[in-house]
């Protein structure tokens, strides 16, 4: 495996979500008023979970941060409990008061401006200390999908078909799905000083490996990670199962 590249192996989803929380909690206190960079999905919810807990208990405080969404449907209303605006603020946000908040405005009437706004606002910051990323059965990360080509900076983006079919158990029905969302891109993921990827369950296993040791291709965009100077990958026995 690449030196820059650390595995953790861990048992379970519960022990993914601990070990994720430490790094991350740990990189919070080295820089408490740092930029750090959500991810949504199943996958991260544990993490918040424990992180929201080690703030309750004095061991970190978030509350100082300034935190940058990788990703938000386009278009839905902040307020539709299906936004990532929403869930953000549900699952983390509101708990541990963090108030410098962005999230591309998936309500924007231009979404193209919106994305130069928000690749921006990113870049003034000084630029992301940790990512957090999970990762789609496909290889996406944020909402690169797999491609010929992929975009460098936050773009306006079709979704692929398999994400809207893996996302539609979350809506009432697969039609509710919105076909687009505005995501940062490779260029913007790939400047975070630090990246935390998280992968829990069998359906993840043949991804991550791909992921860790296929090809640096496209059509996989997690395999661009492996040129990234400091990636930390989490994976519970499940997702391992290939490795
Ligand atoms: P999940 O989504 O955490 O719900 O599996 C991950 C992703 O699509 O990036």
């Amino acid at each position: 495996m690449l030196k820059n590249l650390t595995l953790h192996k861990v048992t379970n989803y519960e022990a993914m979500s601990q070990k994720a929380a430490e790094i991350f909690a740990e990189a919070v206190n080295a820089n408490p008023t740092g930029s750090f960079g959500f991810a949504t999905g199943s996958t991260p919810i544990g993490m918040y979970k424990a992180l929201t807990q080690m703030q309750k208990n004095s061991q970190t405080n978030l509350s100082k941060i300034t935190a940058f969404n990788l990703d938000e449907y386009y278009p839905i209303k902040a307020n539709d409990p299906q936004s990532y605006a929403y869930f953000m603020a549900e699952h983390l946000f509101t708990e541990t008061g963090i108030t410098k908040s962005h999230i591309p405005n998936g309500e924007a009437k231009d979404p193209q401006a919106e994305c130069e706004a928000y690749e921006q606002k990113i870049s003034s910051t000084g630029g992301i200390d940790m990512q957090i990323l999970g990762i789609g059965t496909n290889g996406h990360i944020g909402f690169n999908e797999p491609a010929q080509n992929l975009l460098a900076t936050t773009s306006y983006v079709p979704l692929a078909e398999a994400t809207i079919e893996s996302n539609s158990r979350l809506f009432a029905s697969p039609d509710d799905v919105p076909r687009h969302a505005l995501t940062m891109g490779i260029h913007s993921i790939m400047m975070a000083k630090r990246i935390l990827l998280l992968a829990s369950g069998a359906s993840k296993a043949e991804i991550i490996r791909q992921t860790i040791y296929g090809p640096i291709t496209t059509q996989v965009p997690a395999s661009l990670l492996q040129l990234h100077q400091d990636v930390t990958i989490i994976v519970d026995s499940d997702a391992a199962k290939n490795l």
